[in-house]
């Protein structure tokens, strides 16, 4: 079982990934005034068909051919449901994807959001051919992180590089935590 959002975020990346996505977007919005904490996640991989997008939140359902589990969609979507949130997968074949949950933030069944840090650090430095467009808000405040900007800078070094890499987990910390203060949210 997902034990935190920033898990089902992963999974979800990891979607795109497999779905030969060169751009991802990763949108976590927190808002106390609207009682939501609201996630997107847009690419432009492969998409889905129609027929394909009415199985994509059956617990068995996977393109996959290792390992085929099929749970990251049904587990997103169950979270945010269960929290009286919702949850929409809009999709177009050769376009790409985009996956919208809304979680009620102040429900006792919410999965927190976890270390939304290290998902996106992983993501970032383990694709370095993809390009990730990821915001964070908190209420009226936001951050966003373009590794197209990052890219421009460094060149061909790699993320991998340990100056590089601490440098871009720490601006994903320091940001967080200017947003939230490093709460537990
Ligand atoms: N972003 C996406 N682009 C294209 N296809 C997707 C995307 N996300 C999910 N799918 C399709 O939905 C299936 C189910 O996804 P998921 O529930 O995460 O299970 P799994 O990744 O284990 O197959 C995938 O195997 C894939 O066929
Ligand atoms: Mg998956």
């Amino acid at each position: 079982m997902m034990t935190e959002i920033s898990l089902n975020v992963l999974d979800v990346a990891q979607n795109s990934i497999r779905a030969g996505a060169s751009r991802i977007i990763i949108d976590i919005q927190v808002s106390h005034k609207e009682d939501r904490l609201k996630v997107i996640i847009s690419d432009n991989g492969c998409g889905m068909t129609d027929s394909q997008l009415a199985h994509v939140d059956d617990p068995f359902y996977s393109t996959r051919t290792t390992r085929t589990i099929g749970l990251g969609i049904p587990f997103f979507k169950n979270g945010a449901e269960m929290t009286g949130g919702t949850f929409s997968i809009k999709s177009e074949a050769g376009k790409g994807t985009e996956v919208t949950a809304v979680f009620v933030l102040s429900h006792i069944d919410r999965m927190p959001l976890g270390d939304i840090t290290s998902t996106m650090l992983s993501l970032i430095t383990c694709n370095e051919n993809i390009d990730f467009v990821y915001t964070y808000g908190v209420d009226n405040r936001s951050f966003t992180l373009d590794t197209r900007e990052f890219r421009k800078i460094l060149g061909d070094i790699s993320y991998q590089e340990p100056d590089v890499y601490n440098y871009i987990k720490e601006y994903l910390q320091e940001h967080k935590d200017d947003l939230d203060q490093g709460k537990y949210i």
